[in-house]
């Protein structure tokens, strides 16, 4: 039988695109590479899998994603180690999150191989648009979205899989200023917090504005009921350190399954960190902030990295953090995770996957 990396049909660009970029300062998100994977679904089955160059595609304006919202992503980076050999970061546990939405949103699953080899493929032709310069790397987007011509509500049955890939630098290019809603919620029980699907971004973008133009970087979401505890941030999961313990909340289906997150709470047990996913309140934080046990907030997630949290405003005040110089624990874990990431320290995880085998 042939494997699935014989039946992808390749057509390669003409010309490459590459020597008019600066691929390692590109903005986030606004430079795309040569090629891009699009797989079909029609009426219950994976029909066409093929790499074609990066550009625009030809939808009707009836597509059932546009309308009714089944639509799902996914986030993932290709790093490069010292060889020059391209890497990615635990992909796998992309597409088991992808599937994970794809059932609460009523989509059936993306195969294995369509994920792994389509995107192995992809990055392989596009292996020279991943940077050099330490900090820049090529953000992967995958995107599986319905496309049914039709605006009757129900489950589509024809669907797209697509990636697409750009180089980056950070998300964020300074620490964070985050402002504590009690106006929006994100997420509730029982909703779809937890399945990164686009209506969760588009639901966080005015709560996000009014963020921004309070001079703040985004939102730290609380939860949908009480209005008390920390969920997350929209661009990322959120830990904190009080008294040398890294909180962060825990996973109740109402936020991200972060795998930057999972990381690090990984590694840090494994520094013999103590480390506690539980409910967290914004009292306590506020309260561990005046006694001065408050020593660190971060963030975690795959386009942000770890990014340091320098204040916090809730209820009209800021509790202003210690400077990064004398953070402990985010700076240490960033490092290493990075190291990981790049193929620089040994991998005891298994999370780093070569692209060539
Ligand atoms: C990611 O971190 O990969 C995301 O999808 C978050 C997005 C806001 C850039």
């Amino acid at each position: 039988m042939p494997t699935l990396t014989q039946n992808i049909s390749i057509e390669k660009i003409a010309k490459s695109r590459l020597p008019e970029q600066d691929i390692n300062n590109s903005p986030f998100g606004k430079v795309f590479s040569d090629h891009m994977l699009i797989a079909t679904y029609t009426e219950g089955n994976w029909e066409e899998v093929k790499i074609i160059p990066y550009g625009k595609i030809e939808m009707s304006p009836s597509i059932s994603a546009l309308h009714y919202g089944q639509a799902i992503f996914e986030g993932l980076k290709a790093y490069k180690n010292a060889e020059g050999e391209p890497l990615l970061f635990r992909p796998d546990a992309n597409w088991k999150r992808l599937n994970k939405s794809a059932e609460r949103m009523c989509m059936p699953p993306v195969p294995e191989e369509i994920f792994m080899e389509g995107l192995k493929e992809l990055i392989k032709l596009d292996a020279d648009w991943i940077p050099n310069q330490e900090g820049s790397v090529l953000y992967i987007r995958p995107t599986y979205f319905a496309t049914d011509e039709s605006i009757g509500l129900k489950p589509a049955t024809n669907y797209k899989f697509i990636i697409i890939t750009c180089p980056v630098g950070a998300y964020y290019s300074h620490p964070v200023k985050l402002i504590v809603t009690e106006k929006y919620v994100r997420a509730f029980e029982g909703g779809t917090g937890e399945a990164k699907t686009s209506g969760n971004y588009a639901g966080s973008l005015l709560a996000d504005k009014e963020a921004k133009a309070a001079g703040y970087d985004n939102v730290l979401w609380l939860d949908g009921k009480e209005k008390k505890y920390i969920e997350e941030c929209g661009t990322m999961n959120v830990a904190f350190v009080i008294n040398d313990t890294v909180i962060t909340p825990q996973l109740t289906g109402t936020i991200l399954r972060g795998i930057t997150r999972d990381s690090v709470l990984t590694l840090l047990k494994d520094m013999g960190v103590k480390v506690e996913e539980r409910s967290l309140s914004i009292d306590e934080v506020a309260t561990a902030y005046e006694k001065g046990e408050l020593t660190e907030a971060f963030g975690m997630g795959t386009a942000a990295t770890i990014a340091q949290i320098d204040t916090i405003n809730y209820r009209g005040k800021d509790m202003i953090l210690p400077p990064i110089a004398q953070r402990k624990y985010a700076p240490q874990i960033y490092e290493k995770l990075e190291a990981i990431k790049y193929g620089k320290i040994a991998d005891p995880y298994g999370w780093v996957c070569k692209v060539k085998s």
